[in-house]
């Protein structure tokens, strides 16, 4: 069969996979590959068990698969052989020399615009998936256009808004598509065909068409305003505890303004995930580098405030427990970021997880997805840390129980059998507000939400 178009994605990851899946599975005339440095990544996107966890990817793969979807790691013959390259390769914060802790590294996003030219043959429309800096795509057309063979690049900016554990429904349905461009007409031109892929499945309304620095620009920013969202309500959590004010009640009295919506007003411990925290200190980079001082202050200080609140919930806990944790086994329900993931990078479950053991606790991790990652992000701590999938295993003879991540399952445990299995008095620390705290305080637990008055049983 030929197909209308070839469509390439580098980097196999939580973007590029399930991206491309989606394109494969909406545009059956498109053929689409996806190429990695990973064998053992490739390995498993061709087989039952996928690297990454989604509700509804299996599906969409098992469709497409083999039909107009292939992964591969022949990366020189992919670039031969397709002429519309997505690149979807990580960006993650550099960690070493200038700009250490803060800037983006974009080596591999280099390393690929290099391959890109090394092996092309024909034209190629390159899109920047990837999160990047803003006015990366000057560095990459000046990469491609290095070359003395003639062959002519576009670079358009294609910034991807899903969100992890929601990524079929997000592709599916997205609040919008974006891609800029250079405003020449070779620039509209590439433009325009991207357009036409993504109005494939999507109202051409919400395919959003922009300078190419916007559209860069756009995707750190949406970030940065969602993670201080987020910190803004945590940080009124703090006062609410000092003050016997209800965290829940002021997030509805003040998310009902019609101005400011109810989403991402839910208090807890804190965002994690593999962009917020990179994006935002690359933005605070990039107004540092502009010598934008105030706004980098700002927008660090969503940063810290997200720090201080896993701290916080950390304090509390000693603070409750009669100030000290030592020898008390400690089960933490939630490994994940987030809900509906195995992804656990950047999980405030992790800084949690490492407070509890230096205050020589012994900590049981249970959680439905994420208990491989956990255990390699606390390689070293065994003798402190234990994996335990079954939350009610996972709880039996603890201490106290803490939730970090929301998972729909822990809503629906026999609280009375938990409350029964637990050491007393019995603790419980909902890091997620996600639990009815007055039937678990009724049933015998010390009840310590976030954001509001605890429950215990103490005079
Ligand atoms: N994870 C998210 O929810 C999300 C959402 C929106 C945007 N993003 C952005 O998308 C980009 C990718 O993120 P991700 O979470 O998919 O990362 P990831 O780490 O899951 O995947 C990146 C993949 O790129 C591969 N890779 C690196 N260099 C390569 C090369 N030279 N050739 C071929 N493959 C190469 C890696 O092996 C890896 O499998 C990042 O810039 C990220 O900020 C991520």
């Amino acid at each position: 069969m030929t197909f209308e178009r070839n469509i390439l994605c580098i980097g196999a990851g939580y973007v590029g996979g399930p991206t491309m899946a989606m394109i494969a599975y909406r545009c059956p005339r498109y053929r689409v590959t996806v190429v990695d440095v990973n064998r053992e990544k490739i390995d498993q996107w061709n087989s039952d068990d996928l690297p990454i966890y989604e509700p509804g990817l299996d599906e969409i793969v098992r469709a497409v698969r083999g039909k107009n979807l292939f992964f591969s790691t022949d990366i020189p013959k992919a670039i031969e052989e397709n002429d519309i390259i997505f690149v979807s390769v990580n960006t993650p914060t550099k960690n070493y020399g200038v700009g250490a802790g803060m800037a983006a590294d974009l080596q591999f996003w280099e390393k690929t615009a290099r391959e890109i030219l090394k092996y092309s043959k024909s034209p190629k429309i390159v899109i920047e998936k990837s999160t990047l800096p803003v006015k990366t795509a000057l560095a990459m057309e000046r990469i491609l256009n290095s070359n003395h063979h003639g062959i002519a690049f576009d670079v358009l900016s294609n910034p991807e808004f899903l969100a992890e554990g929601t990524a079929v429904r997000d592709l599916t349905n997205p609040d919008r598509v974006l891609i800029g461009s250079e405003e020449t007409e070779r620039g509209l031109c590439a433009r325009n065909i991207l357009v036409e892929i993504y109005a494939n499945w999507v109202p051409r309304e919400r395919i959003l068409t922009s300078n190419i620095w916007s559209s860069e620009l756009s995707k750190l920013v949406s970030n940065a305003f969602l993670a201080q969202r987020i910190s803004s309500i945590n940080a009124i959590s703090a006062l609410c505890e000092k003050t016997d004010a209800d965290i829940t009640e002021v997030s509805r009295a003040v998310g009902t303004d019609s101005r400011i919506g109810p989403k991402f007003l839910n208090s807890s411990i804190g965002f994690g995930g593999s962009c917020f925290k990179k994006d935002i200190l690359n933005l605070v980079y990039l107004c540092r580098h502009y010598g934008l001082t105030e706004v980098a202050d700002y927008w660090e200080g969503v940063l810290k405030i997200n720090d201080y609140q896993q701290d916080r919930f950390v304090l509390t806990m000693i603070d409750a427990m009669f100030n000290t944790l030592s020898g008390k086994k400690i089960c933490v329900w939630g490994f994940a970021f987030k809900a509906d993931t195995g992804d656990t990078r950047e999980s405030p479950a992790i800084r949690i997880t490492k407070r509890l053991v230096e205050e020589n606790a012994l900590v049981i991790v249970s959680d439905p997805k994420a208990l491989k990652n956990a255990r390699a992000d606390l390689r070293g701590l065994e003798d402190r840390v234990s994996f335990v999938e079954d939350p009610m295993e996972a709880v039996k003879g603890c201490h106290a129980l803490c939730v970090l991540t929301e998972w729909d399952l822990y809503r629906h445990q026999d609280f009375e059998a938990v409350y029964a299995s637990m050491a007393k008095p019995s603790f419980l620390f909902d890091g997620r507000n996600i639990l009815d705290h007055g039937k678990c305080f009724r049933i015998g637990f010390n009840v310590y939400p976030i954001g509001k008055p605890p429950m215990t049983h103490f005079q």
